[in-house]
């Protein structure tokens, strides 16, 4: 089981750099979200920023479930989740559209590994990641979409640069063995692959 903060001072150097793996193990399936998106397209309108939203909701919910009880850091994930569905929310309804919240999924369940915490870490690593991409959208649509608050993506790139250094900080000093990197990749991957399923890509 893996231990937040678990590594002995002095203990041998890893084998493998857990960020290096987990982005190896999904940068095709993030290509294809990125090349894909309706909403990294140059013409995307407020309708596409709506449509995106819509699939996000019940994401997060399913990523926020799966992230609670995993010990403090990934609480601390899990409330963050909680503030994006707010601003999420709060989008919606600025573009008019009250719709009733859609049900939330259980996020990628694998056999075996989906309830361990290096499965926890890598759904994080999704949905931490998945900042950095917001702020390069939020930078190319402000004025486009404008006066959309789109607070959603917003975030000072100074702010999301500072917490994503901090999650990778904290991801490698907790996932620190071939076991809790393989459950690392399964959790990341499955969040990732529920997404691509989601916008039906
Ligand atoms: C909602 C879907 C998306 C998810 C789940 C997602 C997830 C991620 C993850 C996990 C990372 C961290 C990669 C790493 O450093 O290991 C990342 C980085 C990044 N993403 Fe995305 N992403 C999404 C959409 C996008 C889109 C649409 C764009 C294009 C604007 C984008 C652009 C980027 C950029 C520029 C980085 C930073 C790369 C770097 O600094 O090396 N992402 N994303």
């Amino acid at each position: 089981m893996l231990e937040e903060f678990a590594r002995p001072p002095g203990a041998a150097p890893l084998k493998f750099d857990v960020l290096m793996s987990l982005r190896s193990a999904t940068s095709a399936l993030h290509t294809r979200l990125d090349a894909r998106l309706p909403i990294a397209r140059a013409d995307a309108s407020l309708h596409d920023y709506v449509a995106h939203l819509r699939v996000l909701r019940p994401w997060l919910l399913g990523l926020r479930e799966a992230l609670a009880g995993h010990g403090p850091a990934l609480d601390a994930v899990a409330r963050h989740v909680d503030a994006k569905l707010a601003d999420l929310e709060q989008d919606l309804a600025q573009a008019g559209d009250a719709g009733p919240a859609d049900v939330p999924v259980a996020t990628g369940r694998r056999a075996g590994d989906s309830e361990t915490p290096g499965f926890a870490w890598g759904l994080a690593y999704v949905v931490e990641g998945s900042q950095l991409g917001g702020a390069v959208l939020h930078r190319r649509l402000r004025e486009r979409l404008a006066p959309h608050a789109l607070r959603y993506l917003a975030g000072s790139e100074e702010k999301v640069a500072a917490r994503w250094r901090d999650f990778v900080h904290r991801l490698r000093r907790t996932v620190v063995d071939e076991s809790g990197l393989r459950q690392a990749q399964h959790g990341a991957v499955a969040g990732f692959e529920d997404l691509v399923r989601r916008f039906g890509l």
